[in-house]
């Protein structure tokens, strides 16, 4: 669909940058959006003020997060006429262009704007826009972009995998059931393919990503079939997933973290709130304490397992002794990390129409509570792991000449010294711990 708008043609476009706001998902969206461009001819520029055209692959989650698309769009523009060159093309992709779509041509006057399940598209739009029309494109037509992607080019050790987008589940704040649209599940077979072209572009670790990953199937398998398949891959060393549900977390996945080696202990479980009449609102459909006992079913097969999770403060008419139930769920579980986030009303959403707002200044105080418990359970999380051997993934060059970073199998980040490159699976002992990394050196056995 074009729309109406006073722009005039344009030279296409020779070279492109993407940058990615938001969750994992439009990371590994914006790489593929990369790939296609790419495979157009297009040359990748690392500096978005040198490109001629830049995909903002936008996240709509938060009020905070929004307003940065419209920040970025005039700091763009600002800085090509500063430097005197034309104003790049840009293309809104992402949350946002799903759920503002035409308004955002109207407002930032941009060139393009294509929604997440329609960015397949993008070649054709930028034409379009070339040409002198606007392009817009928000399409939910379900899981048709895969197909009609380029194949996999050169990844980092350490690769995203999207297994399964959209939710049905409708938490009353939340935008994600409405800018991805329904759950929908990608095929076993494509997802195994993908998985070993991963690997061969150098991938040794795998995170499977979904709104809600852990509802993931395909006929009668479910995500722990997957896990156990990718399991078989020569080369694939690590395999995680994010995000779950606690109502989608079945006992098959359960039993694959006590019996499948190359499934990190790690598992990001939100739980948003600890206290009943909450999460109702929230419309969650667990419990605090079925959450907390779901965990006590997981800690028995896999005891070392790293849990994460997500909280929003502020929720509207959450009184201070419903706060306390969040910090005493979290006191519960002892998370080695997590995010917790202001309420943020959504446009669209149920909980906007509340009227019982929770002041600003009451929500700074509890967040500020809620991080510093937080803080504290992931540092003696950390504390606790030192002394500890284990495999560091190296991911990248660190600061210091000699030094790299990786990640723990329980996500931690690691910096050790060491002249493995990256890509290695190193053996380290754990031997210091800060608030947010921890040091390794590496292991090196006794002669026998
Ligand atoms: N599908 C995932 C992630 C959703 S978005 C899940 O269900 O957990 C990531 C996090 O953003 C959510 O877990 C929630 O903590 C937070 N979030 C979502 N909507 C929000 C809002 N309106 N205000 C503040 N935080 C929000
Ligand atoms: Fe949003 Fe809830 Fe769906 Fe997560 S489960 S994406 S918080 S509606
Ligand atoms: Fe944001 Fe969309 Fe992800 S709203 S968190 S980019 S699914």
């Amino acid at each position: 669909m074009t729309v109406p708008a006073d722009t005039h043609a344009k030279a296409p476009p020779k070279s492109f940058h993407v940058k990615s706001f938001g969750c994992q998902m439009n990371v590994y969206d914006g790489e593929r959006m990369a790939e296609l461009m790419a495979a157009q001819g297009m040359a990748a520029t690392t500096d978005a003020n040198a490109a001629d055209l830049v995909i903002l692959n936008t996240c709509h989650i938060r009020e905070k997060a929004t307003e940065k698309v419209y920040s970025d769009i005039g700091r763009l523009r600002k800085n090509a006429r500063l430097d005197g060159r034309a104003a790049p093309m840009i293309a809104v992709a992402g949350c946002v262009a799903q759920a503002e779509g035409a308004e955002i041509v109207e407002r930032a006057k941009v060139d393009v704007v294509v929604g997440p399940q329609a960015y397949h598209n993008l070649p054709s739009l930028v034409a379009d826009a070339a040409a002198g029309a606007p392009a817009l494109d928000t399409d939910l037509a379900r899981l048709s972009k895969f197909g009609r992607l380029p194949a996999r080019r050169k990844v980092g050790p350490a690769a995203f995998l999207t297994v399964q987008e959209g939710c049905d589940k409708f938490c009353t704040y939340c935008v994600v059931p409405y800018t991805r649209g329904a759950e929908i599940s990608r095929p076993f077979d494509a997802l195994v393919d993908e998985a070993c072209a991963l690997v061969d572009a150098g991938a040794v670790e795998i995170t499977l990503l979904g709104q809600n990953v852990n509802a993931w199937e395909d006929g009668e398998r479910g995500l722990h079939d997957l896990i156990r398949a990718l399991d078989r891959i020569p080369g694939l060393s690590r395999i995680r997933y994010t995000t779950s549900h606690p109502n989608d977390m079945r006992e098959g996945l359960i039993r694959a973290h006590g019996d499948v080696e190359s499934l990190m202990p790690f598992l990001h479980l939100p739980v948003q709130a600890g206290n009943d009449r909450v999460l109702k609102a929230m419309n969650r459909s667990h419990t605090a304490d079925g959450y907390l006992r779901l965990l006590d079913r997981i800690r028995a097969v896999r005891p070392d397992i790293a849990l994460s999770g997500d909280f929003i403060v502020g929720f509207p008419g959450e009184t201070e002794a419903e706060f306390a139930d969040t910090l005493r769920l979290v006191d519960a579980v002892g998370y080695a990390q997590a995010f917790s986030f202001k309420y943020s009303p959504r446009p669209g959403t149920p909980a906007a129409d509340l009227t019982d707002h929770v002041a600003p200044e009451v929500m700074d105080d509890r967040l500020q509570r809620l991080q510093a418990a937080l803080n504290r359970d992931q540092q003696a999380f950390n504390a606790a792991t030192l002394g500890r051997t284990c495999t560091v993934l190296v991911e990248r060059r660190g600061k210091l000449p000699g030094q790299m970073l990786g990640k723990s199998p329980w996500l931690q980040s690691v910096h050790l010294m060491t002249d493995a490159p990256i890509g290695a699976l190193v053996e380290v002992e754990l031997v210091q711990a800060g608030p947010n990394s921890l040091a390794g050196v590496k292991r090196v056995r006794a002669a026998a």
